[in-house]
């Protein structure tokens, strides 16, 4: 269950000074956080991502605005479209990742377990598609 792909509802503290939503390491997502890095200003019509991670899972949520994302788990692909700041998308290692359709003014968090690590990337996908099938 904590492998597959999921969309994860973070808790919500509704308050008329405005909303307050939260995640905690180890509580509402399933790892140890050891990166965050925030994706903006992305023109129209570009694209992020298109690659996958051999060892690094992550969670991408829509702090701001709206975009696609574009999973391949070898086998099929699945869409969702991120556009409420307390959605949490769940991405386990080996997952093929591409955001697209960026709302203007969106702003797109990513919360990763493994610090930045080139060679952590797959960007090949028929290469991908490979390993996944030999696993
Ligand atoms: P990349 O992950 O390829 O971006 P995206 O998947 O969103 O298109 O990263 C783009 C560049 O930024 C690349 O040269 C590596 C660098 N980078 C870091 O230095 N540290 C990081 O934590 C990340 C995510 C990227």
């Amino acid at each position: 269950m904590s492998n597959d792909i999921r969309i994860i509802q973070l808790p919500r503290i509704f308050d008329e000074r405005g909303n307050l939503s939260v995640l905690q390491e180890d509580k509402e997502i399933p790892f140890l956080v050891k990166r965050v890095y925030w994706i903006y200003d992305v023109p129209g019509g570009e694209m992020r991502g298109s690659h996958a991670f051999k060892n690094s899972s992550e969670i991408i949520i829509a702090l701001s605005g709206s975009y696609d994302v574009v999973l391949h788990d070898g086998i099929k692909e699945h869409r969702y479209q991120l556009n409420r700041s307390y959605y949490g998308l769940y991405v386990p290692k080996m997952t093929w990742r591409t955001l697209e359709n960026f709302s203007t003014n969106s702003l797109a968090l990513v919360i990763t377990d493994l610090a930045f690590d080139e060679h952590d990337y797959i960007r090949e996908f028929d290469f991908f598609k490979k390993l996944k099938q030999s696993a």
